[in-house]
Order: structure tokens, then C-alpha cells, then sequence
């Protein structure tokens, strides 16, 4: 468990210090809501009670991260007993940016929700905000623009709230860097990483928390009220280590990185000018692209057609395992196609996926017409 607290805390960003490995991303986030609370208690703080999170988000579907997500289809059958969050717009440049606004006064206009938010809740209340970095199957891999989390960062720090990103799906190096915010240069105060950390060989997840927060708890009452049987399981990060020896071993963020520009390139290539598709996003080998019936006027297909389910069967027929979703406008309208090929592949590899999902997709659209 030590050895691999030390090789995940290997150039973590700001104060990040401790590591609570717990079995997946959901006990993650779980984890980082009650530390940012008994935090609060520990420095007096106790009137400390709301979250704030975004829209079109996911942070697990245990109650406490479907209660801050913000995907409306995972959250409305639960929706009468989730935990009372609060949520701001995503960070959506393709569809929200004004025309006559730049990307950096867009980044400021929706990051300064979050001080609206806390001061409507009462600039004393707020815990913490919870965003993903890289937004995953919610909005089919959307990055925040330049200078957005910048400013996130700037309110939190104003009023005293702890920033916590969700790098459950995109973080340990699916964007190119091993977290996912050193792209966006700041640091949270608590990190969330879960799939990556493990390869998918071991469930597996982690919270790694900024030193001020441990150090309040450790001089506070001495620990944290929390656990489960299997926190630190000796297997689990017995695989997360073989998993990240590898990944360092073999330069594999690198590849990430390289083959995340390929990959771009080819989709860009191949459906930069599609009439069905309206954005191509991401970064490293974390790619989305927005389908729309109409490019021009970014008109979503009708959700009645479910294209996004066509297009994961049609892939699935091509091979290609890929990660459609619906509902990436407002829960219901608008589909996606996401990309997170294995951070080993190669050039072929790249040719291969574009070439079989322009195949699924051709078939998926005319499945629609016929
Ligand atoms: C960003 C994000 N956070 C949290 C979770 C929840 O992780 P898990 O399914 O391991 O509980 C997921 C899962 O997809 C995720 O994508």
C-alpha cells in the first residue's frame, strides 16, 4: 500500500500528501464528501454543509456522488432521495460560448457561477465544488476551456470552499499528463482517481487529500470517521502497483500523449467536415465527438431515434468497443461518442478505430433514414 501511495503521490500537484485507497470511484468520491465535511467540523467550522457541483457530470451512482452529479437520466429515479446539492453550468465551450464572447471570457462568465452560488447559499456554507476536469461520458470528453479552472480555483480559495476534481475517469494519465488538472495548472484540495489506477485488472480507487486537511484531522480529534472492510486492500494495490510500474516502466503517458495527437488528427481527418458531426474534443487518448443533425445549427437528433444506442451496436458489430451515451445537451437530447482506446496502442491501432467507427456510424445514420 506504501509503495504505492509513494509512486501515485510522484509529482501530484500542490499540496496533495495522503493517499485512502478504497475499491472504486463512487467510494471515492464518497470519501472525499465526508473528509471535506468532518474537515470543517475539525477547524470550527461546523455550519459548513453544501456541495456545489455542475451540470451534465457523473461522480458514481452511490447516493452521495449521484447526489452531486449532475446526469439527470442516472439521477431521476433516485431523484427523491439524493442528498440536497447544488449545481452550476458545465464548462460546455461547443454549445454554450456566445458568439461574440472569446473562450477566456466564456472560461470567466460560467466559472463565475460558483461565486454566485455561494453567496446565494450564504458565503460561510459551502464545503466544497466538485467538477471533473475532463468531463467524461456526460459530455463526451469536454475539456474546460483556458483559464477556467484558474479562476474556479481563485473563488474557492476567496471563500474558503475545497475544490475537489473527480479524476475517476480521466486522470493516471488518460489525458496525456498522470493528472488530469496539471493541463489546466492549479491543484485541488482532494483528488478522486479510480479506473486507470488499477488498468481495469483490480477494482481499485483512491482519494488523495491536500496536506492542511490531513494535518487538521491528524491535530483535530486524530482520525477519519470513515472506512470500509476493504479500504487498502493489499491485492487491489498490489495490481495498481504491477499496473503503474508498467505505465512508468514503459513510457506509456508518452505514447498517451503521441498517439492522443494521431488520434485527433485521424478523427479530425475523417469526420472534421462529416455533416453529422458537430465537435470533435478531448485530449491525450480521451476523445469525443458530438453528433448533430444539422452543423450549421448544432440541432441534436431526436432523442426518439436513440442514435447513440445505434452507433454502439453498430461498433460493437465493427469490434470497436466504444462508449456512446444520449442526453449530453440536457439529459435527454444529444448524443456522443466516446474514445479511450488502451494507452498501448499504436498507429494501426488508430487507423483501425477510425476506420470501423466511420463504418458504425455510416451504418447507425442510415439505420435512422431507412
Ligand atoms: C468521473 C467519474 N467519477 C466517478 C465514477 C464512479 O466510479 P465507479 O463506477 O468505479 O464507482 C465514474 C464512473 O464512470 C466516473 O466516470
Amino acid at each position: 500500500m506504501e509503495a504505492l501511495a509513494d509512486k501515485l503521490m510522484e509529482n501530484a500537484p500542490g499540496d496533495l500528501d495522503r493517499v485512502y485507497f478504497v475499491s472504486g470511484g463512487s467510494e471515492a468520491i464518497e470519501a472525499s464528501m465526508k473528509l471535506a465535511r468532518q474537515y470543517f467540523i475539525e477547524i470550527g467550522q461546523p455550519q459548513r454543509r453544501h456541495f456545489i457541483a455542475r451540470r451534465q457530470s457523473y461522480h458514481g451512482n452511490t447516493l452521495g456522488a449521484l447526489s452531486v452529479g449532475g446526469n439527470m437520466a442516472r439521477r431521476e429515479p433516485f431523484q427523491p432521495i439524493l442528498l440536497d446539492a447544488h449545481h452550476i453550468a458545465p464548462c460546455y465551450a461547443y454549445r454554450d460560448r456566445w458568439d461574440d464572447e472569446s473562450e477566456a471570457e466564456y472560461g470567466l462568465r460560467v466559472a463565475n457561477e460558483l461565486e454566485t452560488k455561494i453567496l446565494e447559499l450564504g458565503e460561510d456554507s459551502v464545503m466544497a465544488f466538485l467538477a471533473e476536469p475532463v468531463v467524461g461520458a456526460t459530455l463526451g470528453a469536454a475539456p474546460s476551456v483556458p483559464g477556467y479552472f484558474k479562476r474556479i480555483r481563485e473563488i474557492c480559495d476567496k471563500y474558503g470552499v475545497l475544490l475537489i476534481l473527480d479524476e475517476v475517469m480521466c486522470g493516471m494519465g488518460r489525458t496525456g499528463t498522470k493528472f488530469a488538472c496539471e493541463q489546466d495548472g492549479i491543484a485541488p484540495d482532494i483528488l478522486t482517481c479510480a479506473k486507470g489506477l488499477g488498468g481495469g485488472y483490480q477494482p481499485i480507487g483512491a482519494m488523495v487529500s491536500s496536506k492542511h486537511i490531513y494535518d487538521a484531522i491528524s491535530n483535530g480529534s486524530g482520525s477519519f470517521q470513515h472506512g470500509h472492510t476493504y479500504l487498502g486492500h493489499p491485492v487491489a494495490c498490489a495490481a495498481a502497483l504491477a499496473v503503474q510500474t508498467v505505465i512508468e516502466e514503459e513510457g506509456l503517458i508518452a505514447n498517451v500523449r503521441d498517439m492522443g495527437v494521431k488520434l485527433d488528427d485521424a478523427l479530425q481527418d475523417r469526420f472534421g467536415n462529416h455533416p453529422h458531426i458537430g465537435d470533435i474534443r478531448g485530449r491525450g487518448l480521451f476523445r469525443g465527438m458530438e453528433l448533430v443533425a444539422d452543423r450549421t445549427t448544432k440541432a441534436p437528433f431526436s432523442p426518439d431515434v436513440q442514435l447513440h444506442a445505434r452507433v454502439k451496436r453498430e461498433a460493437m458489430a465493427q469490434g470497436l468497443i466504444c462508449y456512446p451515451s444520449g442526453g449530453v445537451i440536457d439529459g435527454k437530447q444529444g448524443d456522443q461518442v466516446l474514445l479511450a482506446p488502451p494507452f498501448i496502442v499504436n498507429e494501426s491501432h488508430i487507423e483501425e478505430i477510425v476506420d470501423k467507427l466511420g463504418v458504425a456510424l455510416d451504418a447507425a445514420l442510415a439505420s435512422i433514414d431507412s
